[in-house]
């Protein structure tokens, strides 16, 4: 996966996203492996040697899905999609020991250990998802251990139960 944009990696999406789509019905997608597989791509960034993001053909690609609905989507940024596509995002925030250790499992080098490092202590993604969305719809979530894993979900669950209450009439 490409880090060029900012957003910290490894804070527990992909994990939360699959599990919360296996117990909720509703329909997954990783907009990083759509990016891979459709090489939704717009040149090659050399300075962090990774290929660059064709936002617009991302959000081409998923239009039909989207008005549809029930989707989750998880991916490390969030202001290139069209507001209206979500009616809640969360934000995963790990401390910093805990990211350090899953990011070094990775073989990340020092630099690019740093970079993800400092891009979570400056809250970048919680900014960005501020910037874009309503305040009332951006929530924090902890993602440090599996306990916060499962209290998540249930969290979640709960909402789209709720939410779902709420729009059938
Ligand atoms: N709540 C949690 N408690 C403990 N470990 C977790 C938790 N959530 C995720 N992990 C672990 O952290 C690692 C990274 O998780 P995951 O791949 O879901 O992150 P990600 O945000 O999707 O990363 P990327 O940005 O690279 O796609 C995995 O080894 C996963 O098992
Ligand atoms: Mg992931």
């Amino acid at each position: 996966t490409c880090y060029r944009r900012p957003g910290t990696p490894g804070v527990g999406k992909t994990t939360l996203g699959k599990e919360l789509a296996s117990r909720s019905g509703l329909k997954y997608i990783n907009v990083g492996d759509l990016a891979r597989e459709g090489q939704l791509y717009d040149g090659y960034d050399e300075e962090y040697d990774c290929p660059i993001l064709d936002e617009d053909r991302v959000v081409d690609e998923l239009e039909n899905q989207m008005s549809e609905g029930g989707v989750i989507v998880d991916y490390h940024g969030c202001d290139f999609f069209p507001e209206r596509w979500f009616h809640i995002v969360f934000v995963l925030r790990a401390d910093n020991s805990v990211l350090y250790k899953r990011l070094e499992t990775r073989g990340y080098n020092e630099k690019k250990l740093k970079d993800n490092i400092q891009c979570e202590i400056f809250q970048v993604l919680y900014e960005e998802a501020l910037a874009s969305y309503k305040e009332e719809i951006v929530h924090q979530l902890p993602s440090n251990k599996p306990e916060d894993l499962e209290d998540n979900i249930n969290q979640i669950l709960k909402w789209i139960e709720q939410w779902i209450k709420d729009h059938s009439s």
